[in-house]
C-alpha cells in the first residue's frame, strides 16, 4: 500500500526522506518518488521500481531543500510507471495521495476545460491542478477546505507550494495520516512506524481534518477550516527490533517467534495466581452482550471463521461473521446486545475502518482485535484487545494470524466462564492446556526438514487443494491463502464435506492436496473425504497429530503430525506446516517473500 513522509526543517531534508521510505516499504509498492522546495523551485524525482533505484538513479544527496515530501506508491490508477509515480507536481503545488479520488474523470474534464495540462493516467494528478486552480482565487486554508470538499472517495495528502517554502499541508479522510515533532523539523507520515525513527511524539489526523506544518509549528483545521486543538500521543517504544537478524527473510523471523509472541500474549491475560483470565475495563455488563459479529479481511477473517468454532463450542451467544468488504454494504440489521469485533494485525484495512466507522454511526459496541494499538480501528473502537506480537514485517500474515486467534480464544474462554456456560473446573483446565501452547508450537516448528522436500512438489503442479472439517476449515483457507500470496499457485480452501458438491470435479492425477485431519470429533469423516479425493489420483499431505492409533489409510503420499494437545489448541498447531509449506514453496521459487507482487501490508484503499 501507497506511503507518505513529508519534513519541514531547519536543514536539508532529502536523505531523511529517502530513509523514512524504505520504513515504508514494508507496505508493499511499485514506484517511489520525492519532491523538495528550494531556490524558488519544486524539485521533483520520481521512478517506477524500489527505493533503492530511485537513489541509483538520481543524484539525491545534492536534491536541496529544507522542505520536502516522499511517496511510495501501490497502483490503484495507472500502471506502474516513473509517469504515475508521485509526487505529482503543477508549476507551483506537488502532491503525494494515499487512497481513492472516485470523482477524478468528472473533474479532469473540468480542469482541461480551464486549461490545465494532465501528464499521468493517475487520480491523484486532478488534486494538484484543483489545488492550483483553488489557490488563483482563495488563501491557503481556504484554498484546501473548498478543494477537500471537491473531493469523492479516500484520501491522506501531503502537499507543499512553491510558493510557500516554509511549509506542508497534510489532509485526511479515510487514509490514516499522522503528524510528528522533532527538534527543528517536523514530520508528516502514513504510520506511526514510518515516523518512529524521527519521533516518539504523535498526532493522528481524523477524518476530514487537514493541518500545515512548518518546521517549528503545527496548526490543525477542520473540514470546514476551522482552526481545532489535537492532541500529542506518546508512541510506545517497540523493544522489537525491525530487523531480521540472521533470517533470511522477516517472514521465516516472523514464524519462528511465533513461541515467544504467543508466550508474551498469555502472559498479558492469564492470571496465573488465580488460574482466571484478566481483560481489564471490559466496558460493557455481560448480560448486555447476546449476541457477537467478528469482522475482518483476508488471514484476519480466518481467525474470525475460526473463533467462530470456539465462541459456539464455550458460549451460548449466537456468533456470526462477516468479510469487512463484504459488511459496509450490506443491509444490516444493527442491535444494541450485539458485540462486534474487528480483527485487525495493521489496524488500518480500509474496508475493515469503514465497517467500524458504520457500527460506531449506528452506536453498537465495538471491540478491536489489532497487534497496532495506535492504529486508528484501535483508536475508533469502545474497546481495544492487543495481541501484542511486535511488529509483523513480512506482507503474509504469520505471527499475527496466532496473536489474533489466540486473544479470540481467550475472549471465548472468558465470556464462557462469565456467563456461566462453561464449568470452573473446565475453564481452569483450558487455561493450564493454554499455558503448554509455547512449547507445543516450538516442538511443531522442529518439522522444517520434512516440509521444505514436500514444498517443491506444490510448485510443479497448476493448483492444489487443502481440505478440513470444523475448526480445521478455517485453517485449510489459510493455507491455501499462504500458498496463493507466496508462490503465486493457484491454492483453494475447502470444507472437506464439499468436495462432492462439485470441487471433486478438479482433482487430477498427481494433484496435491493438502488434508488437515487431527483426531477431533471431525476426524473420520474427513479421512472418508480423503479416500474420495484419493481414489481420484490425488497425492495427499496429511496433516493430523501424534497418536497412538494408526492412520486408517494408505495410499498416503506424506504425512505430518503435530504434537497432540487439546483439541481446542490443534488450530495453532496445524497451522506451523501450511505456513512453512508456503514459505519453503514461494523459497524455491526465488520469489519475494516479505513483499510479494501486487501485494501490501495494510490495505488502506478498498
Ligand atoms: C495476510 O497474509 C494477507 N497479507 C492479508 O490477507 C491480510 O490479512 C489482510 O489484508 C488484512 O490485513 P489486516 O489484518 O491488517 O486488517
Amino acid at each position: 500500500m501507497c506511503g507518505i513522509i513529508g519534513i519541514s526543517s531547519n536543514k536539508s531534508v532529502s536523505a531523511s526522506i529517502i530513509n523514512s521510505l524504505k520504513k515504508l516499504e514494508y507496505r508493499g509498492y511499485d514506484s517511489a518518488g520525492i519532491a523538495t522546495l528550494s531556490d524558488g523551485e519544486i524539485n521533483e524525482v520520481k521512478s517506477e521500481g524500489r527505493v533503492d533505484s530511485l537513489e541509483k538513479n538520481f543524484d539525491l544527496k545534492n536534491l536541496k531543500g529544507n522542505i520536502g515530501i516522499g511517496h511510495v506508491r501501490w497502483a490503484t490508477h495507472g500502471v506502474p510507471n516513473s509517469v504515475n509515480a508521485h509526487p505529482h507536481s503543477s508549476y507551483n503545488v506537488s502532491v503525494v495521495h494515499n487512497g481513492i479520488i472516485e470523482n477524478s474523470t468528472i473533474l479532469k474534464k473540468h480542469l482541461i476545460s480551464k486549461g490545465h495540462n494532465f501528464k499521468s493516467q493517475t487520480d491523484t494528478e486532478v488534486i494538484v491542478h484543483l489545488i492550483t486552480e483553488n489557490l488563483k482565487t482563495s488563501e491557503l486554508e481556504d484554498a484546501i477546505t473548498k478543494t477537500l470538499k471537491q473531493l469523492h472517495g479516500s484520501f491522506a495528502l501531503g502537499i507543499v507550494f512553491k510558493d510557500m517554502p516554509d511549509l506542508i499541508v497534510g489532509a485526511r479522510r479515510g487514509s490514516p495520516l499522522a503528524v510528528g515533532y522533532g527538534p527543528n523539523e517536523n514530520y508528516l507520515g502514513s504510520d506511526s512506524y514510518a515516523l518512529k525513527s524521527m519521533t516518539n511524539k504523535i498526532t493522528y489526523l481524523d477524518d476530514g481534518e487537514f493541518c500545515i506544518v512548518k518546521k517549528d509549528q503545527v496548526n490543525f483545521f477542520n473540514d470546514e477550516g476551522k482552526k481545532i486543538n489535537k492532541k500529542i500521543l506518546e508512541l510506545s517504544s517497540d523493544q522489537a527490533n525491525y530487523d531480521k537478524g540472521d533470517f533470511k527473510h522477516f517472514m521465516a523471523k516472523e514464524i519462528e517467534e511465533q513461541p515467544n509472541t504467543i508466550k508474551t500474549g498469555i502472559k498479558e491475560y492469564i492470571d496465573n495466581v488465580n488460574k482466571d483470565i484478566n481483560i481489564p475495563n471490559f466496558p460493557w455488563k455481560i448480560e448486555d452482550i447476546t449476541s457477537i459479529t467478528l469482522i475482518g479481511c483476508g488471514t484476519a477473517y480466518h481467525s474470525c471463521l475460526l473463533s467462530k468454532y470456539w465462541f459456539e463450542e464455550l458460549t451460548s451467544l449466537d456468533v456470526s461473521i462477516d468479510i469487512a468488504s463484504e459488511f459496509r454494504y450490506r443491509k444490516n440489521r444493527f442491535k444494541k446486545d450485539t458485540l462486534y469485533i474487528f480483527v485487525s494485525q495493521s489496524g488500518e484495512t480500509a474496508d475493515t475502518y469503514a465497517a467500524l466507522d458504520l457500527c460506531n454511526k449506528n452506536r453498537m459496541k465495538t471491540c478491536a482485535v489489532v497487534n497496532v494499538i495506535e492504529s486508528s480501528i484501535a483508536r475508533d473502537s469502545n474497546f481495544v484487545l492487543p495481541i501484542h506480537c511486535g511488529p509483523e514485517i513480512g506482507v503474509a500474515s504469520t505471527k499475527a494470524f496466532l496473536g489474533q486467534i489466540l486473544i479470540l480464544y481467550i475472549l471465548s474462554l472468558k465470556l464462557g466462564s462469565l456467563r456461566g456456560d462453561i464449568k470452573k473446573i473446565s475453564y481452569q483446565e483450558k487455561i493450564k492446556d493454554l499455558k503448554t501452547l509455547p512449547k507445543l508450537i516450538e516442538k511443531t516448528l522442529l518439522l522444517d526438514n520434512d516440509i521444505q522436500s514436500i514444498s517443491s512438489t506444490f510448485n510443479e503442479v497448476k493448483g492444489s487443494m487443502f481440505l478440513g472439517r470444523g475448526f480445521s476449515y478455517p485453517i485449510a483457507l489459510e493455507g491455501a491463502l499462504k500458498l496463493k500470496e507466496l508462490s503465486y499457485i493457484h491454492a483453494e480452501g475447502y470444507p472437506a464435506g464439499e468436495m462432492k458438491h462439485g470441487p471433486l470435479a478438479l482433482i487430477e492425477e498427481g494433484m496435491p492436496v493438502v488434508v488437515l485431519a487431527p483426531r477431533d470429533n471431525y476426524y473420520k469423516k474427513t479421512i472418508s473425504n480423503m479416500q474420495e479425493v484419493i481414489a481420484r489420483g490425488a497425492k495427499v499431505l496429511l496433516i493430523t497429530n501424534k497418536s497412538k492409533n494408526e492412520v486408517v489409510s494408505e495410499n498416503i503420499w506424506e504425512t505430518i503430525e503435530v504434537q497432540d494437545t487439546n483439541d481446542d489448541l490443534l488450530p495453532f498447531l496445524l497451522t506451523i506446516p501450511l505456513q512453512k509449506l508456503a514459505y519453503y514453496s514461494a523459497l524455491k521459487k526465488g520469489y519475494d517473500i516479505d513483499k510479494p507482487r501486487n501485494l501490501a501490508k495494510s490495505v488502506t484503499v478498498e
